[in-house]
């Protein structure tokens, strides 16, 4: 992971607006007398949201105040999680999953893409539209590769459905989040291939059931002949 730390250029204040305020009291309501302090990411989390994607100086500062917490304490907080992207993001904020899985299924490719298309890593493009990083693993591995984009995943992709993806999304044409190639979430590829043939089991069954019927017939008419000889 790179050094993480808070960018060079920083704007004068950060304030919460009116609604956020409100939002950011009701979360601290929701711990004890004295123990604000949990609820830092939350509160940083909207930060960032209001900030256009990422977390400037002021507001982290904004943040301890109304928490009543040491500056320090919140920047260790910013600066460790990489939730917390600490310099401007594109509109479109592209996180690259490179690890194994996905590296494994044409990671690279796609991060030839995003340094065609975007550019090099953390820097936002002129339009403002997009920026790039790459990111472990994002728990979508079955799904390789894959990329986050703002809060939606975009999984099985190749250079070529990541490079439409992207067009699409400057040009402002809807795009659909989820796997690029077909597939209904993480079910094979292809299809299903399990608990296709019902009709067929059942089949396979019932001519097994009256197989053993009729194996047991012999054996029924002994049964009758005995009883006839016990004259009962
Ligand atoms: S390795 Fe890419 S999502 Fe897990």
């Amino acid at each position: 992971m790179s050094v993480r730390r808070l960018d060079p250029v920083q704007p004068d204040a950060f304030k919460f607006s009116p609604a956020n305020l409100k939002w950011a009291r009701d979360q601290m309501k929701k711990y004890p007398k004295g123990r604000q302090a949990s609820a830092v990411i939350p509160l940083l989390w909207r930060a960032q949201e209001q900030h256009g994607g990422w977390l400037p100086e002021p507001a982290l500062r904004a943040v301890a105040d109304l928490l009543d917490m040491a500056y320090i304490r919140v920047y260790e907080v910013a600066t460790f999680y990489t939730m917390f992207n600490l310099s401007p993001v594109g509109k479109y904020f592209v996180q690259l999953c490179g690890t194994t899985p996905c590296w494994l299924r044409g990671a690279n490719d796609l991060k030839e893409v995003c340094r065609r298309v975007i550019g090099e890593q953390q820097q936002v493009t002129e339009d403002g539209l997009f920026s790039w990083l790459e990111v472990e693993c994002l728990g979508a591995c079955a799904n390789a590769p894959m990329v986050q984009i703002n809060k939606d995943y975009y999984e099985d992709l190749t250079a070529e459905s990541f490079e439409q993806l992207l067009a699409d999304l400057k040009a402002g044409r809807e795009v659909k989040p989820g796997p690029q190639n077909g597939r209904q979430f993480s079910c094979p590829e292809g299809g299903p291939t399990t608990l296709m043939n019902g009709a067929a089991e059942s089949k396979k069954s019932s001519a097994a059931k009256s197989t053993r019927t009729t194996k047991r017939k012999p054996s029924t008419a002994r049964t009758k002949s005995a009883t006839k000889r016990g004259g009962k």
